[in-house]
């Protein structure tokens, strides 16, 4: 049993592949022990308890978050614990890709502080990371998602955590 969780909610499979890329940093470079799983996985019984820090992950698609992942974030309890959250969304990749850091914040607006705000969450650190969204991962016009943007970021949590 690890010390630190990552829960995700995907449809195209970006979230799942970001919280790959930050289990690899977490263990490799901070020597974390990090449990990854797809919020599908998960059954009533599953608890918390275990882990000082959680990451949730969700996907973004027509402005909504994966349903069990928001859910997730809704019915538990993170007092304690060292959250941290991040969105596989289209237009937070974009922007990312672009440095337009208004459009990043705009993103952040839409997606994420409605939903910390709402379940009066208190993350550690809240992250817009980019994706795709055709099955052709060659056509760069539908693909934004950038590995150094998800490793910078895991090792930002990574000195949070272990700090
Ligand atoms: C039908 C559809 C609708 C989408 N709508 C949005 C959107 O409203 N905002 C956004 O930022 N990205 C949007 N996207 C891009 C997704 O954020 C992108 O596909 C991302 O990879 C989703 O995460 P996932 O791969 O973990 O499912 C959309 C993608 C699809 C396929």
């Amino acid at each position: 049993m690890g010390d630190t969780l990552i829960v995700y909610g995907t449809r195209r499979g970006a979230s799942e592949v970001s919280a790959g890329v930050i289990k690899d940093i977490l263990e490799g470079e901070f020597g974390l022990d990090v449990d990854v799983f797809n919020v599908k996985q998960l059954d009533k019984k599953f608890s918390l308890e275990p882990y000082a820090n959680v990451i949730v992950g969700a996907s973004i698609a027509l402005g909504r978050w994966a349903r069990r992942a928001k859910k997730f974030l809704g019915k538990n309890d993170f007092a304690g614990k060292k959250l941290a959250i991040f969105i596989s969304s289209g237009f937070a990749g974009e922007a990312l890709k672009e440095g337009n850091e208004k459009k990043y914040e705009k993103a952040m607006e839409d997606y994420m502080t409605p939903v910390v705000q709402d379940f009066h969450l208190d993350p550690v650190s809240t992250k817009g990371l980019g994706g795709w969204w055709k099955k052709d991962v060659t056509d760069s016009d539908s693909y934004n998602w950038n590995r150094d943007d998800v490793e910078a970021w895991a090792r930002t949590l990574g000195k949070i955590f272990v700090g």
